[in-house]
């Protein structure tokens, strides 16, 4: 989950800069250790950002979303690649709420409802999605992208031929998130406002799995070397899910297993538990 640590650093270091505009000199950020600089080019509050090996991109509350050179050779010359934005993208009419990066490709959703999809190279819109209401969570795998709507469906698109969307019905509230498993891309999670994460066999278009959180499941990431899932949401607790992959197989076959759970509340100490939850 490397990137997703790059990702949240990176975050905090853009949600600061973000925060204490206009004031040139913020709290002490310059002093922690890995501090490598600040990117500063929004005008408004920093909603989403998506790091690939080359490019950060950022998305503002003002629906423009900028793009960062941060490959070695650019950071030799920290101060100049952090102050000048690789390319600015309008186009949202409002706050950007999900991005994510592919080589040249770059998917945003935002509260206007429209996804967008961008060649970043040349700052080209390149399609856009139309949705019912806002995407608050997207994932690129392969010649596929999926997308986390406020109308509680996942949608699974086609990069290159622009034929209807796969459509995942059975939450019951809004999606904040959705992530393609780096091991299998034919396994989807998605984290919903109705207290569930659901695990679906994309081959099928079938769930597979739904696991129980005590409020909305904001947040999830896989493993990129096995099937374990990590979640997070507003009930402040952090949980693993372990599933093995002759369980999977399974599954797939119609069989769900319970899975063994790790669960860990982040505000009420190390309070580790170990249970089953029902599929
Ligand atoms: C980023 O900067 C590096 C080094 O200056 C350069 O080689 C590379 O082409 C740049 N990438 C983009 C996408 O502009
Ligand atoms: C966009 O979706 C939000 C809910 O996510 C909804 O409140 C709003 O009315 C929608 N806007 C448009 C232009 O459809
Ligand atoms: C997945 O990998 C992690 C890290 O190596 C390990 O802790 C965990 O036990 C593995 N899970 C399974 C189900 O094998």
């Amino acid at each position: 989950m490397g990137h997703a640590m790059l990702a949240l650093i990176s975050w905090l270091t853009l949600q600061l800069v973000s925060s204490i505009q206009p004031t040139e000199q913020g709290p002490s950020s310059t002093s922690a250790p890995g501090f490598l600089g600040s990117l500063r080019g929004h005008e408004a509050g920093i909603y989403a950002l998506a790091v690939s090996d080359q490019l950060v991109a950022s998305g503002s509350k003002d629906g423009s979303i900028l793009t960062w050179n941060l490959t070695g050779a650019a950071m030799q010359d920290a101060s100049r690649a952090m102050e000048t934005p690789l390319q600015k993208l309008s186009g949202h009419a409002a706050g950007v709420t999900a991005l994510t990066l592919r080589d040249e490709l770059l998917a945003s959703g935002a509260a206007d409802n429209s996804t967008k999809l961008w060649n970043v190279a040349t700052g080209e819109l390149v399609r856009q999605l139309p949705h019912p209401k806002t995407v608050f969570g997207l994932s690129i795998s392969g010649k596929q992208l999926a997308s986390a709507c406020w109308d509680g469906v996942a949608r699974i698109y086609d990069l290159e031929n622009e034929v209807e969307p796969m459509e995942l019905r059975g939450h019951t509230g809004g999606l904040y998130e959705v992530s393609h498993s780096p091991l299998d891309p034919t396994l989807l999670a998605t984290a919903s406002a109705d207290r569930t994460v659901r695990v679906w066999d994309l081959k099928t278009g079938r769930q597979l799995w739904k696991f129980m959180h005590k409020d909305h499941v904001t947040a999830l990431d896989w493993s990129p070397v096995n099937f374990t899932l990590a979640t997070g949401g507003w009930d402040r607790r952090f949980r693993i899910w372990k599933i093995h992959a002759e369980e999977v197989a399974k599954c797939r076959g119609g069989v769900c297993g319970d899975l063994v759970t790790w669960a860990a509340g982040l505000f009420f100490g190390m309070d580790v538990a170990r249970s089953t939850m029902p599929s």
